[in-house]
């Protein structure tokens, strides 16, 4: 069996959650409201805009157009203030040792992200090398729980969807490799992951050959 590996990257490859959840903690007190722990929980997988929609809507507030359009550009700027900082160290557990494992094996690897940061984490944290294609939040006109973002990375590395496993850590996410027709492992919390074929706490100890028997059990 042949398979090909699409990787959500926040959450799943790198913990950056941690810097989206300062960047909108910021912006929700500048505008005179708090921000959880939690709410930040539901920005997992959800691109700038629609998250930035949730916060206004959490904090009671209405905006126009234009400016939510510098609302989210100055959470940004505090974001990649924070993400240029990044470090290989910051890479989550298993991840490298997986991504090697599979570049190995000749197994083809995809970014599907929903962020349009995607370039800088990757250079950052030293895995660009490993992709052989990238699509992030700069390619897609729809983002997660459409299927838009892995179906792309599919194409790019001329992958059939039956062939393909999506690793997600959003529900979002897990949404749009189903709808997509690809294998999904569940990266996280198992409760908030249905419809994954796989739940997995982080990479560590997974096998190819696991992915493999998951891709073959799943075409039946
Ligand atoms: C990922 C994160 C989300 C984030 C989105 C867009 O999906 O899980 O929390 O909102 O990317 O990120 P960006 O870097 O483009 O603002
Ligand atoms: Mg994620």
């Amino acid at each position: 069996t042949t398979i090909a590996c699409i990787f959500d990257l926040d959450g799943v490859l790198v913990d950056t959650a941690v810097y989206h959840y300062q960047a909108w903690k910021k912006l929700a007190n500048s505008l005179g409201f708090d921000f959880s722990h939690a709410q930040n929980e539901q920005l997992k997988g959800v691109n700038r805009m629609r998250s930035l929609d949730k916060i206004l809507d959490w904090g009671g507030i209405v905006k126009s157009q234009e400016e939510k359009e510098e609302l989210a550009a100055l959470k940004n700027t505090w974001y990649v203030d924070m993400i240029s900082r990044m470090s290989a160290s910051e890479v989550l557990p298993g991840s490298l040792e997986l991504l090697q494992d599979l570049h190995d094996r000749d197994i083809k690897i995809a970014l599907g992200s929903a962020s349009k940061n995607s370039g800088l984490i990757l250079e950052r944290t030293n895995l660009t090398h490993f992709f052989d294609a990238i699509v992030d939040g700069n390619a897609v006109t729809t983002s997660k729980p459409d299927p838009e973002v892995f179906v792309k990375g599919a194409e790019l590395l001329n992958a059939a969807a039956e062939d393909c496993i999506v690793f997600e850590d959003a529900s979002a996410g897990i949404e749009a490799a189903i709808a997509a027709h690809m294998a999904v492992v569940g990266v996280g919390e198992a409760a908030n992951l249905p419809g994954a074929d796989l739940f997995i706490k982080d990479l560590t100890g997974v096998t190819v050959q696991q992915l493999i028997d998951l891709v073959a059990k799943k075409k039946g």
